[in-house]
C-alpha cells in the first residue's frame, strides 16, 4: 500500500499535536499549546509531560473527528521519537504504541528535526533535491543538506545555545513572557535595526554559537539601565529591531557560506524561528540578489506541529521503514543520514 491513512502525534516539547494524512495529503493539524509555562519564563519539563498526558486523548480525538475518520480506518500510527524532553516524548510514544497494538497496525517513528525539514512537502511549492535547509528552532540551529526524504546530512550546527533560545533568553532579560521570540519580532517591526550594535562573535566554518551574543546583550542592558532605569521601556522597539537584525545576520552569513561551499542554491528554512519576519525578509532579499531559489513554510508549519510528523511518516511508510513496538524515545536523537 502506498496511499496509507496515518495518524501522527507530536509531543516533544510544549505543543500536543495530532494530524491525519491520507495518501500523502495532510487533512488536518490539531495543536494544543501549553500556556502553563508562561509565568516561568521557559518550559518546565514536569509540567509539560503532565499537560501532554491531559491533552493527548482529546487532541487525537479531534484530529480523527475533523477528518471524519474512524480509528479502524488507520493504516499506521506515527510519533516523534526525539529529540525533545524525555517525559514529553514518553507520553506520545506510549499513546502511539497503545493505539498501534490495539488496532494491530504498524508503528512509525519520526525524528523531529527531519520532520521540520519535511514540512516543506506538506504543500506546494515543494523543493527539488538536493536542497539546503537552515533549521532554526528553540532547541536547534542546523544547516542540513537534504538529499531525499530519508537521507539528510548535518553540515553545521550550534555549539551552544539555539537561536530560538537566544531570542527567548534575551526576551526574558527584558521581562517579556515566554516564548519571547514572537514578541521581539512584533516590536522589531516598529523599531530601527541600526539603533544599537552588538559585538560580532562568529566562529569559523558552518557551526554557530549564540552564547556570546546572549552575554553581550545582558551587559548591554545592565550598562544602559545604570544611566536610565527605564531604558528597555523607552527603547523597546529599537532594542528588539537591533537584536533581531544581529541574530538574523549571524545565520544569513552561515547560510551564504553553506551555499558557497556546497554549490546548492535551493535554500529552505524551517523550525519556529523560520516564522521570524526579519529572517524571511532577509532571505528573500538575498534570494533576489544572488539568484537563490528559496522556500519558506507557512507559519503553522514552522513551529512544532504534527502535520510535519505526518508527512515524514508518510515517506517512511512508503519505504516500509516501520518501528518495533520495543522502540524507546531518544531525547538526543540526531539526524543520522
Ligand atoms: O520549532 P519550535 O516550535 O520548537 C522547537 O522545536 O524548539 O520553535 C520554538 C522557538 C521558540 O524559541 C520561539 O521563541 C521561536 O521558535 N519563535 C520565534 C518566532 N516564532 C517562534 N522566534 C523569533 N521570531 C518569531 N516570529
Ligand atoms: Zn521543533
Amino acid at each position: 500500500m502506498t496511499q496509507p491513512i496515518i495518524l501522527a502525534i507530536e509531543s516533544s516539547c510544549d505543543e500536543t499535536s495530532a494530524s491525519i494524512i491520507q495518501a500523502g495529503k495532510v487533512l488536518n493539524n490539531v495543536i494544543a499549546s501549553q500556556t502553563v509555562h508562561q509565568k516561568y519564563g521557559g518550559v518546565v519539563p514536569e509540567l509539560a509531560s503532565r499537560a501532554h498526558q491531559q491533552q493527548i486523548y482529546s487532541v487525537v480525538n479531534e484530529a480523527l473527528t475533523s477528518a471524519g475518520m474512524q480509528v479502524r480506518q488507520l493504516n499506521a500510527i506515527a510519533f516523534t521519537r526525539g529529540p525533545g524532553l524525555l517525559g514529553s516524548l514518553l507520553v506520545g510514544v506510549s499513546f502511539a504504541k497503545g493505539m498501534a497494538l490495539g488496532l494491530q497496525v504498524p508503528l512509525l517513528e519520526v525524528n523531529h528535526m527531519e520532520a521540520h525539514v519535511l514540512a516543506h512537502f506538506i504543500d506546494d511549492p515543494r523543493p527539488a533535491f538536493p536542497f539546503l535547509c537552515l533549521t532554526v528552532s528553540g532547541g536547534h540551529t542546523q544547516l542540513v543538506v537534504v538529499h531525499d526524504y530519508l537521507t539528510m546530512e548535518v553540515i553545521g550546527e550550534t555549539r551552544d545555545d539555539a537561536i530560538g533560545e537566544a531570542f527567548d533568553k534575551a526576551a526574558k532579560m527584558m521581562d517579556f513572557p515566554y516564548p519571547g521570540g514572537p514578541l521581539i519580532d512584533a516590536y522589531a517591526k516598529e523599531g530601527n535595526p541600526k539603533a544599537f550594535s552588538f559585538p560580532h562573535t562568529a566562529i569559523p566554518g558552518l557551526d554557530f554559537s549564540f552564547s556570546g551574543i546572549k552575554t553581550a546583550f545582558l551587559y548591554f542592558l545592565r550598562d544602559n539601565k545604570k544611566t536610565e532605569p527605564r531604558f528597555v521601556e523607552i527603547n523597546k522597539n529599537d532594542i528588539c529591531a537591533s537584536l533581531q537584525a544581529h541574530l538574523v545576520n549571524m545565520v544569513m552569513e552561515k547560510l551564504k557560506l553553506a551555499v558557497e561551499q556546497t554549490g546548492i542554491n535551493h535554500v529552505a528554512i524551517a523550525g519556529g524561528v523560520a516564522a521570524n519576519s526579519g529572517l524571511r525578509k532577509s532571505l528573500q532579499i538575498q534570494a533576489d540578489q544572488a539568484g537563490w531559489n528559496v522556500f519558506m513554510p507557512k507559519f503553522e508549519y514552522c513551529t512544532d506541529n504534527a502535520a510535519m510528523i505526518a508527512i515524514a511518516a508518510h515517506y517512511k511508510f512508503v519505504a516500509k521503514r516501520f518501528a518495533s513496538l520495543e522502540v524507546a524515545p531518544a531525547a538526543n536523537l540526531v539526524i543520522s543520514g
